[in-house]
């Protein structure tokens, strides 16, 4: 029998999220800078290389395989490899499938995606108004993205929106994105914004806005009622009594959850991070591509799980920013 992954806090690793790609057709002002270079194709791991990393998960106990980026739809022939890794769904091995997008490229992939067992998406969306979905995403057109979520639940996809809570940005959009969610039978989760990358002029303190805050902004309104169910990611939910709607909240920075750490990640050019909030990560590349033995691949995934730190330093407390880190979230894709 094979040993699990349990990191140095006991915490079981269950859920995997790939990168498998750093480019993205958008720009998004907290996630990329308007300039960033991208990596030169002979650095990304192949569709093949993905097969077998992800695989070598698979066998070590992951249940949840989350596909990002980047923009995962934008990486050439993805579709081949969410295709390989359905026999995973196949063989019971993989409980979900899934992947994490903009939505700019659903309108094509919805389809496929469904055919290869995806069964939700989650779709990043900051706000309804086309003026400044222009501006937040800078190369973003929000009728584009509102095609692919159309074209996603035509397929036969759940679909649940994304949105970083941004002061001065979208706080008076927070009934209308919900409305708008509950209107379209769609789940809707709430993001704090994390300090990782240099993105130019942003500020993330005068951007922060506590889901506390806005919890009790949807409290003033309606009855809310904590709910002990689990996606298997770290959004804590809560349903809306008035209308029967479920709204995530992901609080990073308001109320810590590394304690419940089940996830790690690996980038398009196949290091591993073991914490979103930390620099520190581990070379897979090497082992995957100087030898086509998988115990010495299993070998290196268990060293780099073996150095899991106990969680993030993300601290707004004290009118700083404590605790950033110098990687862009399209890094290691969120
Ligand atoms: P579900 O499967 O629907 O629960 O999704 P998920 O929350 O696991 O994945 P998703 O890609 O929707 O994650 C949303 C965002 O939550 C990410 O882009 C990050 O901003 C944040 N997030 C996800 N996992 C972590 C984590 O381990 N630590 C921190 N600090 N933030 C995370
Ligand atoms: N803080 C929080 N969430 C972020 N995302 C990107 N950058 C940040 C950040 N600095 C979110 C995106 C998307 C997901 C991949 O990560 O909006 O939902
Ligand atoms: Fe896990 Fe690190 Fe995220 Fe905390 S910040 S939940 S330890 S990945």
């Amino acid at each position: 029998m094979t040993q699990p992954l349990i990191d140095p806090f006991q915490r079981a690793i269950t859920y995997l999220r790939v990168s498998v790609t750093d480019r993205c057709d958008f720009r998004c002002v907290y996630c990329m800078s308007e300039n960033m270079t991208f990596l030169p194709k002979k650095d990304l791991l192949s569709l093949e290389e993905l097969d077998r990393l992800c695989s070598s998960f698979v066998r070590l106990g992951v249940q949840k395989l989350r596909i990002t980026g980047g923009e995962p739809l934008v990486r050439k022939s993805i579709m081949t490899f969410f295709d390989a890794m359905s026999r995973h769904l196949a063989s019971g091995a993989l409980k979900e499938l899934t992947l994490t997008t903009n939505g700019s490229q659903l309108d094509r992939f919805a389809k496929d995606l469904v055919t290869a067992g995806v069964k939700r998406v989650n779709v990043s969306l900051d706000t309804l108004d086309d003026k400044k979905f222009a501006d937040i995403t800078r190369w973003g057109r929000l009728p584009q993205v509102l095609k692919g979520i159309d074209a996603a639940q035509a397929a036969g996809l759940r679909v649940k929106i994304n949105a970083v809570a941004l002061k001065g940005f979208n706080d008076n959009e927070l009934f209308s994105i919900q409305e708008w969610c509950a209107e379209r039978d769609m789940d809707l989760t709430w993001i704090e914004v994390m300090p990782m990358g240099d993105i130019g002029n942003e500020d993330r303190l005068d951007q922060y806005w506590s889901l506390k805050d806005l919890r009790a902004a949807l409290a003033e309104r309606y009855t809310l009622t904590d709910l002990a169910e689990r996606s298997g990611g770290p959004a804590r939910y809560v349903r809306i009594e008035e209308t029967g709607q479920k709204i995530g909240f992901i609080t990073p920075l308001s109320h810590n959850f590394c304690e419940s750490c089940n996830r790690v990640r690996i980038t398009c050019t196949g290091e591993i991070f073991t914490c979103l909030g930390q620099e520190g990560h581990s070379d897979l590349r090497a082992p995957l591509r100087t030898s086509q033995d998988d115990a010495v691949l299993e070998d290196a995934i268990r060293a780099a799980i073996g150095l899991k730190p106990k969680g993030h330093d993300f601290d707004y407390s004290r009118q700083d920013v404590a605790g950033r880190v110098s990687r862009h979230m399209s890094h290691t894709g969120g």
